[in-house]
């Protein structure tokens, strides 16, 4: 050991603990998390910006600054693993795909990936978003009262399942579906079954379980067939047949499980960035007059293109302002890899760490009204005046999230091209959110459709 490193070692000793709530003796902080999980959060910023605690027997620190988003995510990025805790939850659907992957496979990975998320790439699946989106805002009559979030989820997985595997599973039973439904309830952080193991015999074990080797039949017979035709457009096939600097592809069950971590990854967050962007709407008709003001002179009833993304500025600022105040990535985890100094405090190394974007994202620190939904508030000036990491819907550093210009098309294109048809009148006024996979609505939201 360098002395430098003796040094600092020693410094580290030396640090105190971050502070935290009280626990009990074998259960910790879990009744207290389990009970209400935004309470529990909420509560931890009274013991400062680093807090430790600990559920079902895993020890856990939440960070509270940017600095120290930044400190995790960036500057110090190879200190801090993905976490076990989440790559065990995850396993068995999303493999060792990129989200769980580390090291050098996922840094190879991560390479023969990234050409997929080109703008070129994207621009050509800029089609299907905006014709599904015409087609089911036509599906919808007038005065006719709508689950947007369900609307919703049917219309981002036929846009997804169109552009990964060149399937439209419109209206049809389908396996992928199925899986996305399985992944998501296993993942209730409100729910005993998020700290199980998959193998214990629970109902959502058990359909975790059947929904993910159905999935795997799809995807297998998929990759089979392909693997006989010529190179398409979608995901799957480019995905197929890229290579490395050796000439050296991907295996199939590499393929698999990068197929599953899109699914994973990619349709619930839209699902639910597009209906808190409907919800918002509803509830500011301020807002929705100034959406359509905009909509109308920039598109004059065209459907939107890639190009016409950038001139939707007052689009753009209502996308920001819901991903800030309903981040559906609601918060990032990571695990430390070695003790850490962090914000004054040691971190003891097989810590899991959470980087609660809800919570940041509504500090009166960095925003005025933090709870106010306004659009408005995204000027130049504002942007430059946020610390970094105040703001970080897709996460940031090396693994920041590789589907951001995807999901950011699609989020616009099909926001602009829904409502230049229809407007929605919300029956849910105070939303009821559950810490899944995702931050979502715990009991779906009504609305009904008025034409325009
Ligand atoms: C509104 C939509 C989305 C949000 C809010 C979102 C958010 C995030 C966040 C916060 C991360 C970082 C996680 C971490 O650091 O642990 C991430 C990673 C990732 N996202 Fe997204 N995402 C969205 C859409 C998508 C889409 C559409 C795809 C793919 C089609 C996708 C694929 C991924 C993948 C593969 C990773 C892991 C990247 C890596 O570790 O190299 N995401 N996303």
């Amino acid at each position: 050991m360098t002395t430098s490193e003796a040094t600092t070692s020693d410094q580290l000793d030396d640090l105190p603990l971050p502070p935290g709530p009280n626990s009990y003796p074998v259960v910790g902080n879990t009744l207290g998390f389990l009970r209400d999980p935004f309470e529990f959060y909420d509560s931890l910023g009274d013991y400062g910006d680093v807090v430790s605690y600990s559920v079902a027997g895993e020890d856990f620190c939440t960070l509270l600054h940017p600095d120290y988003v930044e400190q995790v995510l960036v500057t110090e990025e190879s200190k801090f693993g993905k976490s076990e805790f989440v790559q065990d939850a995850g396993e068995r659907f999303i493999g060792n795909g990129l989200f769980a992957s580390e090291g050098e496979f996922w840094r190879r990975q991560r390479t023969l990936i990234q050409p997929a998320f080109y703008r070129e790439r994207i621009t050509s699946y800029t089609e299907p978003m905006v014709d599904f989106a015409a087609s089911a805002a036509k599906s919808w009559n007038d005065g006719e009262t709508i689950r947007i979030d369900e609307a919703m989820k049917r219309l981002t997985l036929r846009i997804l399942s169109k552009t990964l595997f060149d399937l439209d599973i419109r209206n049809q039973q389908s396996a992928i579906r199925d899986a996305v439904q399985a992944i998501n309830d296993k993942g209730d952080a409100s729910s005993v079954d998020a700290f199980l193991p998959d193998w214990v015999p629970t109902a959502t074990n058990r359909r975790f379980r059947r929904a993910t080797d159905d999935f795997d039949d799809v995807i297998e017979t998929l990759i089979q067939k392909r693997r006989g035709e010529p190179p398409g457009d979608d995901f799957l096939s480019i995905l197929m047949h890229a290579t490395d600097e050796h000439g050296e592809g991907m295996s199939d069950e590499a393929l698999r499980d990068e197929m599953a971590t899109f699914l994973f990854a990619g349709h619930e967050t839209t699902v639910l960035a597009l209906t808190y962007c409907w919800y918002l709407l509803s509830e500011h008709s301020e807002v929705r007059e100034k959406l359509n003001h905009e909509l109308d002179s920039v598109l004059d009833g065209d459907t939107p293109t890639m190009a016409d993304i950038e001139k939707l500025e007052y689009t753009d600022e209502v996308v920001r302002e819901a991903l800030r105040l309903y981040p559906p990535a609601y918060v990032v985890f990571r695990q430390t890899k070695e003790d850490v100094e962090i914000g004054g405090y040691r971190v003891p190394a097989g810590t899991t760490l959470t980087l609660p974007l809800f919570v940041i994202h509504t500090d009166d620190r960095w925003y005025d009204d933090p709870e106010q939904f306004r659009p408005e508030r995204w000027t130049t000036e504002f942007e430059d005046s946020l610390p970094d990491y105040a703001y970080f819907p897709f996460g940031g550093g090396p693994r920041h999230c590789i589907g951001m210009r995807f999901a950011n098309t699609e989020i616009r294109l099909v926001l602009a091209t829904i409502a230049q048809h229809v407007e929605f009148d919300c029956h849910t006024s105070d939303l009821d959110l559950r810490m899944g996979t995702t931050l979502e609505p715990t009991n779906g939201i009504e609305m009904t459709v008025k034409k325009r």
